[in-house]
């Protein structure tokens, strides 16, 4: 497989935020401008499913997340934008991939401990054996660059592993091996309450994170609520940040937001307090968020233009989807 092919996906859970758009979106956005990649992004509703869900939102948090990959750039005449549950590929191979999947490696996957909590006796298997789908995703569409945030680059290397095991038992490069592709900011945006925790959708409190559908008031109130530290205003060098993480996030949202490196926001506001920084990081971010705002506003007048995008994306990610599976299932020794 000489060609480029990039897929991603994100779970239909609550609102996007900016964690997931510096993290994973602005850069699915930039690769399509990459005209040796072919681009595949999924809204991976049967993830969504793996921990507690309203039913009754399920499909319009759907629409809602296209509607967010839409508006921040994602162009349905460029990219393949489909639903995972229409491609029933995803959770057949998910199957075959989790008869040679170990336990004990996805005993150390780190985001099954943390959403799993305390009581791991009582979590599903669906949150357990949920990066063997996420590996089937990309599998199937030998996706060969998954651009993601850094807390999933652990269930793109149990991917590969999965590979190397398929290709070593069934003898022949029959799966591809996946690279994850991560921003140089904006990996991992914090909790706004708390720097040393990503900034996630399942959060219990909205402070801690600000959605890409937020206003500009609820965006001032969030960023002024912000926690910081008591150590001033903002520092003249990067080094004096490492043990200001909540300081650190500030200035890598606004860098990652306004296309700028950290090193230039800390030139630029070296000396500013606190309180006049976060003015101007809620001006500039109001600037950059509020036309997605309204863009995902006015796709979302027009449900039925979203449901077309996501049938059409199924019937182009199926025409891949389904000869990898029957290969693999040919590879596997099945009957026809
Ligand atoms: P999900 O829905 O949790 O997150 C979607 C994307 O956003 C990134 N992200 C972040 N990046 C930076 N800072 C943060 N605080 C932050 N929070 C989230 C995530 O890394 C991700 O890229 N398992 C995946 C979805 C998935 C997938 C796939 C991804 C399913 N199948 C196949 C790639 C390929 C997930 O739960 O993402």
């Amino acid at each position: 497989m000489t060609q480029k092919r990039i897929l991603s996906g994100m779970q239909p859970t609550n609102n996007l935020h900016v964690g997931n758009y510096l993290g994973a979106l602005k850069n699915w956005v930039k690769l399509q401008d990459d005209k040796t990649a072919e681009c595949l992004y999924c809204v991976v509703d049967l993830h969504a499913i793996t921990a507690n869900y309203d039913p009754t939102n399920l499909a319009q948090n759907t629409r809602e997340i296209t509607a967010g990959y839409i508006a921040a750039g994602v162009d349905p005449a460029r990219s393949t934008i489909f639903l995972q549950s229409a491609v029933p590929q995803h959770p057949y191979l998910m199957w075959l991939l989790a008869t040679m999947t170990q336990m004990g490696k996805l005993n150390r996957m780190t985001q099954f401990k943390d959403k799993a909590g305390k009581d791991k006796e009582k979590a599903g298997l669906g949150l357990y054996s949920y990066p063997v789908l996420m590996a089937a995703d990309i599998l199937l569409y030998h996706a060969t660059h998954v651009p993601v945030g850094d807390d999933q680059v652990q269930h793109i290397e149990l991917a590969r592993d999965i590979v190397a095991t398929f290709n070593h038992r069934y003898n022949g490069e029959h799966l591809t091996s996946p690279e994850a592709v991560l921003m140089p900011d904006g990996a991992r945006i914090m909790s706004l309450r708390d720097g040393t925790n990503k900034m996630s959708k399942s959060a219990q409190s909205d402070m801690t994170r600000i959605n890409l559908t937020d206003d500009a008031d609820l965006i001032a109130k969030k960023f002024k609520k912000a926690k910081t530290d008591t150590l001033g205003g903002i520092p003249d060098t990067i080094k004096s940040l490492e043990d200001r993480p909540e300081v650190k996030n500030l200035l890598t949202i606004y860098a990652a937001l306004n296309d700028q490196k950290i090193e230039e926001i800390v030139t630029q506001y070296a000396g500013t307090e606190m309180s006049a920084f976060k003015t101007a990081l809620t001006d500039m971010a109001v600037a950059k968020l509020a036309p997605m705002t309204s863009e995902v506003r006015r796709l979302l007048d027009n449900p039925s233009d979203i449901d077309a995008v996501l049938h059409k994306g199924a019937d182009k990610a199926r025409s891949i989807a389904a000869p990898t599976l029957d290969k693999v299932m040919d590879v596997m020794g099945f009957l026809k």
